[in-house]
Formats: C-alpha cells, sequence, structure tokens
C-alpha cells in the first residue's frame, strides 16, 4: 500500500455503486448535475424522478450539512436524461477528498457525458453584488496546495492519466453557451465571470486571508466544487460551473459586516430560481457528440 492513502475506492467500487443505480432506473444520464448550498430546487424539476438516499447507496458518504437534502435524483430535465446531487460532500465534513469526489467516479461509470456544479460563494470581487451568478473559468485549488488533492495515491488509467491537465479544466464552449443564454434571458447585470477559490473551511476566512486571496487572482471564495471538477476532468468529463454569489467578503477591517450560513441560505433562495433556468435551458441546448443544438 501506498504510504498515507486514505479512503480511496478502487474502479470496483465505483463500479459497484453504478452497477446498483443503474440496476434501478432506465433513466441513462448524460448531463450530471451537482447542486450547492441552497440550489437544490434544480432536482425537483426533474420528471419522472428516481431518487435515492445517500444512506442507502453502496458506498456513498451522508451529507451532514443543513441545506443540502442528500439524496441523488435520476429524471428528465426538458426532456433530457440527467442525474442530479441533491447536496454534496465537503472536507470540512470530515471527509476524505476521495470520499467528497466519489460521486464524479460514479456519474463517469453511469454514462455522464457532462457535468455541471454548482455552489454558494463568498465575493472577493470588488465589482460583484449579493445575487451575481458568477461562471466558474478557473480555479486556485488551496487545499491542493497543501498536498490534499482528490488524486493523491495510486493512479488508476482506467479513470485517467497520471498527471491531467488542468488548463482546460473548464470548457469554453459551455461558458460561452452560458453566456449567450444569459444575454437571452435578460442576466447581463448579474452574471459574471472569475475564478473561484477553495478553502478547507469550515470557518469563513478572515480579513486578512479575504485580502490575500483577492491579490491572488480569486473573484470567489468556497468550500467545494474544485476537487469534484478535478476528478470530473482526470476521467474525461466536460465541466462547467457555476458560483451564487450569496454574500460579499469582507475586507475592510472598519466593516461590520459578517459571513454567516443562514445568509448563504437566504440569497440561494432569492435567486435560485434564475440559476435553475439558466442551468435547465443549457441543459436542452448541449449536444452529445460535442455540437449544440
Ligand atoms: N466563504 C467561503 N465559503 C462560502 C462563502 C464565503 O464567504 N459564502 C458561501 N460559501
Amino acid at each position: 500500500m501506498f504510504p498515507g492513502v486514505t479512503a480511496g475506492y478502487t474502479y470496483e467500487d465505483c463500479s459497484a455503486t453504478a452497477d446498483w443505480l443503474l440496476a434501478q432506473t432506465a433513466v441513462r444520464p448524460l448531463v450530471g448535475i451537482v447542486c450547492g448550498s441552497g440550489l437544490g430546487g434544480l432536482a425537483d424539476m426533474l420528471k419522472d424522478q428516481v431518487a435515492f438516499n445517500y444512506k442507502d447507496i453502496p458506498n456513498f458518504p451522508q451529507s451532514t450539512v443543513h441545506g443540502h437534502a442528500g439524496r441523488l435524483v435520476f429524471g428528465m430535465l426538458k426532456g433530457r436524461p440527467c442525474v442530479c446531487m441533491q447536496g454534496r460532500f465537503h472536507l470540512y465534513e470530515g471527509y476524505p477528498v476521495q470520499k467528497v469526489t466519489l460521486p464524479m467516479r460514479v456519474f463517469k461509470l453511469l454514462g455522464v457525458e457532462t457535468v455541471i456544479l454548482t455552489n454558494a460563494a463568498g465575493g472577493l470581487n470588488q465589482d460583484y453584488k449579493v445575487g451575481d451568478i458568477m461562471i466558474m473559468k478557473d480555479h486556485l485549488n488551496m487545499p491542493g496546495f497543501a498536498g490534499n488533492n482528490p488524486l493523491v495515491g495510486p493512479n488508476d488509467e482506467r479513470f485517467g492519466v497520471r498527471f491531467p491537465c488542468m488548463s482546460d479544466a473548464y470548457d469554453r464552449e459551455l461558458q460561452q453557451l452560458a453566456a449567450d443564454l444569459g444575454q437571452e434571458l435578460g442576466y447581463r447585470d448579474f452574471l459574471r465571470e472569475g475564478v473561484y477559490c477553495v478553502l478547507g473551511g469550515p470557518s469563513f476566512e478572515t480579513i486578512a486571508e479575504c485580502r490575500m486571496l483577492s491579490k491572488l487572482g480569486a473573484d470567489a471564495v468556497g468550500m467545494s466544487t474544485v476537487h469534484e471538477v478535478i476528478v470530473a476532468r482526470h476521467c474525461g468529463m466536460r465541466v462547467f460551473g457555476l458560483s451564487l454569489i450569496t454574500n460579499l467578503s469582507v475586507m475592510d477591517y472598519d466593516s461590520a459586516e459578517k459571513a454567516n450560513h443562514e445568509e448563504v441560505l437566504q440569497t440561494g433562495k432569492q435567486r435560485a430560481e434564475q440559476l435553475e433556468r439558466l442551468v435547465s435551458t443549457m441543459v436542452t441546448k448541449i449536444e452529445h457528440n460535442n455540437n449544440f443544438a
């Protein structure tokens, strides 16, 4: 065994989970969606649902966070077969990063080709407002700098290569599609694009940390998504990400603002419908031979 390797899942573990799911639903999803904090409404839009509680799915961890339902939902989103995680796993829940990202490999083995990830994030960019929706164009993987990358450990070539490229992690065609649809939907005033920085959490950032992250080029900060993106890209799925800016990061010692989870959930509720509309419209336009409708 490799030193320091934590609870990873083998290819066979992931296949067993995927096969268990495929045996219980006729839906063959090409798109996998991950709903962030307060954004689980997307899963409710699926028609002809077949839903599984995480606790019933072999190998799946449990979602412990308020605002994350903890269900995997299969169904049709505007006529397209999808699978939706209503709630995700985070490092701060105590899960090793390989558990946090297990669902991406299960998605791949279910036949998913495109992954759409959403999250709630704090806005570092001074031009951002609460309620902005940010198209993720890149990321900063802070836990990764410290060695906590989900691909650490033995590499199974059946998933992907040892050293995967990340300069093309966020699919540019999907970013353009989102920008175009955002214009059509009238989202011009609140649709942004930027760099998302992941931290371990669960404490929110200090003022000095926010200033540092902003200087490093991050536009938004959160506690999720990047690990999933890395694993999804490693196994060859296309990736698209959206951050809902639920609060503005405190950058100033005179500010009385304080980040809190209730605010995050509240903003999620207000903008969630618009974010869901953007995602569901995108899903109808994604063709899986790499062309758009
Ligand atoms: N920081 C980290 N994660 C977050 C924030 C934040 O300000 N808002 C929502 N998720």
